[in-house]
């Protein structure tokens, strides 16, 4: 191969939230989780990757900087994976197998902000492997899986479910689409911007001081995500959108109770994040009807749903109480908007 292929995909943000692992190594998770996949013009990674036996030896590089991949097991694993699948495909013996490989990849957003950075930035990079090789494969979620959690739902549009599955290898363990991001062309995503500098507790570090602390998680995962995991699938099904702005509401509460369940406390909100929470109660309640919703991932910054009939009067009353840069407007669609810190 001596041509350079690049490929862009877009960060996923769950409605249901991912959070805790059984297991750390093949990063398994111990519930369902369901998200909403943004279009790419927005929030996404964009990689390039060339291969081949005149390149001198395996390299990185994000967002302008290299990056050691002997020291992070993850990249590793991910090379070591398409390796692996090459062999499959193409004979143990491929040399394909055995080129070196160049990756470039930039996210547009900033990187670990509670933005859904690494789930972008490691479907992208498997993708555009995978198509480098040649490889199509159902394997491809969950081998970016191994990279991050959440970059398995990356790799579909849409609605996306990720199974937590109950196999010790992960075999059952996949995302599948729910339905397109055409199922339900009304939906919008208004990201508030609270602060995009890098969180103090990793997602990873989070969820696993939560797996060793929490009670609530437990709880959460036993009695609360099976049902809710069904009742949104069903909301999102039939374009139930009173009942997926609730659920999804609940659940991102949910989490962050957990979050400060777990000890030492992880406190990913800030004030303005509890500021936005008081609003769209508030706004919700004036209009007598749910019409809008909100998630927070494990970051100040806030993803709100709603429907495009609903969007403008929204937005003048947000703009009002939360006076912001001009927000740009688009789909699934993103608008994005930076708030005071
Ligand atoms: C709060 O996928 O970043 O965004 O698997 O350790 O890389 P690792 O974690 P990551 O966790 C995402 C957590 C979340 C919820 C979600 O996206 O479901």
């Amino acid at each position: 191969m001596n041509k350079v292929v690049t490929c862009v995909a877009p960060v996923n943000i769950a409605t249901i939230k991912y959070w805790g692992k059984r297991d750390e190594h093949l990063i398994l998770p111990l519930n369902d989780s369901v998200s909403l996949t943004l279009d790419c013009d927005q929030m996404h990674a964009k990689t390039s990757v060339i291969a081949g036996p005149f390149i001198d030896e395996d390299s990185v590089w994000l967002n302008g900087q290299i990056m050691s991949i002997e020291t992070n097991e993850r990249l590793k694993k991910c090379f070591h994976l398409i390796r692996n699948l090459i062999k499959i495909r193409k004979g143990e013996n491929s040399q394909e197998a055995k080129w070196n490989i160049r990756v470039c990849s930039e996210n547009n957003f900033p990187t670990a902000a509670g933005l859904a950075s690494s789930a972008a930035g490691y479907a992208c990079l498997v993708y555009t492997l995978a198509n480098a090789f040649g490889l199509v494969d159902e394997d491809l979620p969950s081998i970016a899986r191994q990279g991050s959690g959440s970059a398995c739902r990356s790799i579909y549009g849409g609605f996306v479910h990720w199974k937590a599955g109950i196999d010790d290898l992960g075999s059952d363990s996949t995302a599948i689409q729910i339905a397109a991001d055409t199922h339900w062309p009304e939906m919008r995503i208004i990201i508030l911007v609270v602060n995009d500098s890098q969180k103090k507790t990793s997602s990873t570090v989070g969820m696993k001081q939560a797996v060793e602390t929490s009670e609530l998680l437990k709880y959460r995962v036993q009695k609360c995500v099976p049902e809710r995991t069904k009742e949104i699938i069903q909301a999102i099904t039939v374009k139930n959108f009173e009942k997926f702005a609730e659920i999804t509401m609940r659940d991102s509460n949910q989490f962050h109770a957990v979050c400060l369940d777990t000890y030492p406390p992880c406190v990913y909100l800030n004030q303005v994040s509890h500021d936005i929470i008081s609003f769209v109660h508030d706004y919700n309640e004036a209009v007598g009807q749910i019409k809008v919703s909100y998630t927070f991932d494990a970051g100040p910054n806030a993803f709100l749903f709603i429907q495009q009939n609903d969007l403008n009067l929204f937005m003048s009353e947000l703009v009002n109480v939360f006076p912001s840069e001009q927000p740009n407007s688009s789909y699934l669609r993103g608008i994005i908007s930076t708030l005071p810190y």
